[in-house]
């Protein structure tokens, strides 16, 4: 099969690389790809968001099947599209990747299925949030409705720093459009993990939970990002909060998108906060998390081939999934001054002496007129170890890294051992 995977950040190459050991998969393109794809797959110079592209391009290339990765492509309707033009495709349709694109959608299903999640309202007049916040206090939690990079999250601690985030949004458009109705919710406390599950939109398979570090410096200090490191699997999560999340969070969404008719095919991405008061959503995405998805995907034993067929031809009850027993992790290095401004590049030595223990996932690469590999985004590289347990998995990542330089190089000390 001629594979097109769509998306070039780690969490791609990832996925491309997992798609590299299929037998089945007998040519790779990866649109627009990375330098490091590049080496398992045909880079296209078609924009991942670029939906009428993409479709031209699969089919005067003779595409067997598409997997979308990124979020905005699929709120785009880029699956959508490419099943109406008869190439097969996995992710979700627009209809149902809301449960990402929009909070306020996402938080009313919550809402009238009883899934659990903290408590909220949502605005459209300024006013009338600021009187919310007023009335609720603080700590509190202020989002902007749509897609906002990761960015439109604000924990606020004081009053006067939730009335600061609304105004942002609201009245000085920080986010656009996407801040022009924001959610207003109950502040949670507990440890985050990340659960992906594999969907085929009516059953779900969970794959081993994660967890993200996204605080730019050690000991969650800093501003947010889109992700310095990942772990999996999270000791915290305990088989038997598996079975709880199972019985009233995943299956209960699952149904719920399916009864809306708005059936989820794709990788579903439960963010969960597990409080005092038990699991709840912290949020959902439509996709792979990255960079949960470099963790997760070194620990899968199966053929991902199979699994993304399954997922989007409903058979994923009759497919069995098998992962490694050990611990993976993956640190990210990147760019000096990330998540602000940051240089472009710069070259980047060790890569191959880095590989020999550990998948060095690229994610911000590119080269330079004579060829040299260097940085091209904040986030550069994704160091990704497994190991028989998440000890060796982390010492692993690390001692890989030693290998690598570039000029600024910026990562955290404390990925896995910060919560
Ligand atoms: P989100 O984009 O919704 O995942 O939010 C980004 C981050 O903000 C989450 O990973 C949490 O750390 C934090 N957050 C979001 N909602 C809440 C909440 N209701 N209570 C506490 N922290 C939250
Ligand atoms: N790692 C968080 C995300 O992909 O949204």
């Amino acid at each position: 099969m001629h594979v097109l995977v769509v998306g070039g950040g780690g969490r791609e190459h990832a996925i491309v690389w997992a798609l590299s050991k299929s037998p089945k998969v007998t040519k790779l393109s990866c649109a627009p790809g990375n330098a490091g794809i590049a080496a398992l797959a045909q880079c296209v110079p078609v924009k991942a968001t670029d939906v009428e592209g993409m479709v031209a391009w699969a089919r005067e290339n003779a595409v067997d099947f598409v997997m979308v990765a990124p979020d905005d492509p699929l709120a785009l309707g880029m699956v959508d599209a490419l099943e109406a033009a008869g190439i097969p495709a996995f992710g979700p349709r627009a209809n149902a990747a809301v449960i990402e694109a929009s909070k306020a959608f996402s938080k009313d299903l919550m809402a009238k299925y009883h899934i659990p999640t903290a408590r909220y309202q949502t605005f459209t007049e300024l006013e009338a949030a600021l009187a919310y916040v007023r009335e609720q206090g603080a700590p509190i939690v202020v989002k902007a409705d749509g897609l906002a990079l990761g960015k439109g999250v604000i924990v606020a601690q004081s009053v006067e720093e939730a009335e600061e985030a609304v105004r942002a949004m609201m009245a000085d458009k920080k986010f656009g459009e996407a801040g022009a109705k924001v959610v207003i919710e109950e502040c949670m406390t507990g440890p985050e993990v990340t659960v992906l599950a594999f969907c085929d939109g009516k059953h779900l398979v969970p794959m081993p939970a994660s967890q993200d570090h996204k605080r730019a410096f050690d000991g969650n200090q800093g501003p947010n990002t889109g992700g310095m490191g990942s772990i999996a699997p999270v000791a915290c999560y305990t088989p038997d909060l598996a079975q709880v999340c199972m019985e009233t969070i995943f299956q209960p969404t699952v149904d719920a998108m399916a009864a809306e008719g708005r059936p989820f095919q794709g990788v579903l991405y439960f963010g969960l906060m597990l409080t005092p008061q038990g699991p709840k959503v912290v949020e959902y995405n439509s996709r792979f998390g990255d960079p949960e998805c470099q963790s997760v995907l070194s620990l899968l034993e199966s053929d991902l081939m199979d699994i993304l067929l399954a997922c989007r031809n409903g058979t994923l009850d009759q497919t069995e999934i098998r992962w490694k027993a050990g611990a993976a992790c993956c640190l990210v290095l990147a760019s000096g001054g990330y998540p602000s401004s940051y240089r472009k590049g710069l070259p980047i030595t060790g890569l191959e002496e880095a590989g020999k223990t550990a998948v060095v996932f690229h994610a911000g690469t590119a080269r330079n007129d004579s060829g040299e590999l260097v940085t091209g985004g904040g986030r550069v590289l994704g160091v990704t170890a497994v190991g028989g347990n998440l000890d060796e998995a982390i010492r692993g990542a690390y001692a890989s890294a030693e290998h690598i330089h570039f000029e600024g190089m910026q990562f955290r000390t404390d990925i896995g051992r910060a919560f």
